[in-house]
């Protein structure tokens, strides 16, 4: 297998509780999965991002790891996990397993022995500080809370950059770090295709210093992780890293460093909250601004490093409901759009599970429908301090992470196919209109342009992998740009708005060969485009 396969490829984002129940419990598991591959592989998918399946207390739905080799029993049993990776190589498609190193859950064998004694040999893989009276050891903050948890038994706090059941890894001792290695060792002696990182940026923290993201032992630790373990397996490695800058995502990607394949970077996603706030805090999106951050990562990336191309994850609102729009009108059409911007990016394509069929945000009235812990905190935070019940509900509705943890939409039955039982949380009520069923009944539905796309990418891998530039339409709303490799040309033009746009190109594109277009009429020449009108072109020759 080519070494960088995983840059020719497309990856499915599986969260395991909400894809689909096998045995009627309500809850996603592994053999559900199993049963789901033929979907994903008609779709083009090359490999899956499995959210964590492993012993886990659920506090932060598995990114709270008890036992880092047990699978949870929710989902099944380790012979399961075998038959999943088996199944899926069957099919050609691999399994990437999410990597939760940065803390585990405290119910994880080392911090209940870290818990016992100052002198137990567990108690330093994690982080612990005294403070002489009953302040803090410091003003760091786990979201609004202090991130440190005293101890009584032992007079002493230990770190916890999330909440207080997830406390943090001490990666400065070396039987940790060891311990680690061995983890990651057995899970690729299983054949598995990579690992996603999660909150890697933090793993090089100097909390006596306020550092949390990017501290100064990162880069280090990122390169002795990939010799001890990854770095010795053809497999895939993306990082989550909400601090990277286009000069720090070179230090992870660039192939010369030995360090990871690619990070998640979250600049786009950041855009439509308040500077300086958090992400609760909204603010319009302005389409320019998301056009000139893409742009600087495709050119900043290039020779240098490798882009995660990404709209959606398990921790993001649906992005039909965020930038797109989704009344019936126009949700396919804003979700074909939004997607072909993309999909001519330079970089490795995300989807996230309901993406491809355009599932979309779900809407609560009241914090009991809430499971999420961070909606949940935020929630009763910002009333004691004054929020509005209204204003906080907003916040959750157009940012809470439940919007992408509803159960995947299959087809029309009762629970959308998802489970017999009563799913852990509720389905969706539009799944009659939007299900996997209808929409591959459906010749021009939004799947079939994922699936398109997919494979537009694969056949024109030079072109979108080679020069990139923004071009100017003179009209904010329309977003183009063209890529290039040597006379081969492809141009890709989009209405990011709901109004018709004027634009102009400098460009004719009179002898351009049609690759994709939202629309079901040709393309127009005359320099306008219809709501959310999206289309790319292929130009071969001189005739620019
Ligand atoms: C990452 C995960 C998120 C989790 C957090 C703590 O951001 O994507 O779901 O809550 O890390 O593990
Ligand atoms: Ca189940």
């Amino acid at each position: 297998m080519n070494k960088n396969w995983w840059k020719n490829a497309a990856i499915y984002q599986i969260y395991p509780r909400s894809f689909q129940d096998s045995n009627g419990d309500g809850i996603g598991d592994l053999n559900g999965i199993i049963q789901r591959l033929d979907h994903l592989k008609y779709l083009g998918v090359d490999a899956i991002w499995l959210s964590p399946v492993y012993e886990s207390p659920n506090i932060d739905n598995g990114y709270d790891i008890s036992d880092y080799q047990k699978i949870n029993p929710e989902y099944g049993t380790m012979e399961d996990m075998d038959r999943l990776i088996e199944e899926a190589d069957k099919r050609s498609i691999k399994i990437i397993m999410d990597l939760v190193i940065n803390h585990t859950s405290s119910q994880h064998f080392w911090f209940q022995e870290a818990l016992k004694s100052k002198d137990n040999p567990y108690h330093d893989y994690y982080i612990w500080r005294t403070s002489a009276d009953s302040n803090l050891p410091n003003s760091l903050m786990a979201d609004s809370a202090s991130a440190w948890e005293y101890v009584p038994s032992l007079d002493e706090y230990y770190l916890h950059l999330h909440s207080k059941e997830q406390p943090d890894l001490n990666w400065k001792n070396p039987e940790m770090k060891k311990a680690i290695w061995k983890m990651i060792i057995y899970w690729l002696e299983k054949g598995i295709g990579g690992f996603r990182l999660d909150v890697i940026d933090l793993i090089g923290k100097e909390p006596d210093k306020l550092i949390t993201k990017n501290g100064p032992e990162l880069h280090p630790l990122i390169h002795e992780l990939n010799q001890e373990t990854f770095g010795n397996y053809n497999v895939v490695t993306v990082g989550e890293t909400w601090g990277a800058t286009p000069e720090i995502a070179k230090l992870y990607s660039n192939p010369e460093r030995k360090e990871l394949s690619m990070v998640f970077q979250f600049e786009h996603i950041n855009l439509d909250k308040q500077a300086g706030k958090r992400k609760w805090d909204l603010k319009a999106l302005d389409p320019q601004k998301l056009h000139q951050v893409f742009s600087k990562w495709q050119r900043q990336l290039k020779n240098e490093g490798w882009n995660a191309l990404f709209w959606n994850n398990h921790d993001l609102p649906r992005i039909i409901s965020r930038w797109g729009d989704d009344s019936r009108q126009y949700r396919e059409l804003s979700g074909k759009m939004l997607a072909i911007y993309l999909y001519f990016m330079s970089g490795t394509p995300y989807i996230y599970q309901g993406e491809e069929i355009g599932m979309t945000n779900y809407e609560i009235s009241d914090i009991s429908e809430v499971n999420d812990i961070e909606s949940r905190q935020m929630y009763y935070d910002r009333l004691d301090k004054g929020y509005s019940k209204e204003e906080i509900l907003q916040s959750i509705n157009t940012k809470g992470r439940d919007n992408a943890r509803h159960p995947m939409q299959w087809d029309l039955s009762t629970n959308a196919g998802f489970t017999t039982a009563t799913p852990w949380l509720v389905v969706h009520p539009n799944y009659k209109d939007i299900n996997v069923e209808t929409a591959l009944a459906k010749q021009n539905s939004l799947f079939f342009t994922y699936k398109e796309l997919i494979e537009l990418r694969k056949n024109n891998y030079d072109i979108i992998n080679g020069e990139y530039e923004i071009l100017n339409t003179g009209n904010p709303d329309v977003l183009a740009y063209i890529r290039y490799k040597e006379n081969e040309k492809i141009i890709v033009v989009v209405n990011f708005s709901k109004q018709l746009q004027q634009y102009s190109l400098q460009i004719n594109l009179n002898h351009s060969k049609c690759l994709i277009h939202n629309y079901n009429t040709k393309i127009n020449n005359s320099n306008e485009l219809q709501a959310y009108e999206a289309f790319a072109v292929k130009v071969s020759g001189n005739n620019l």
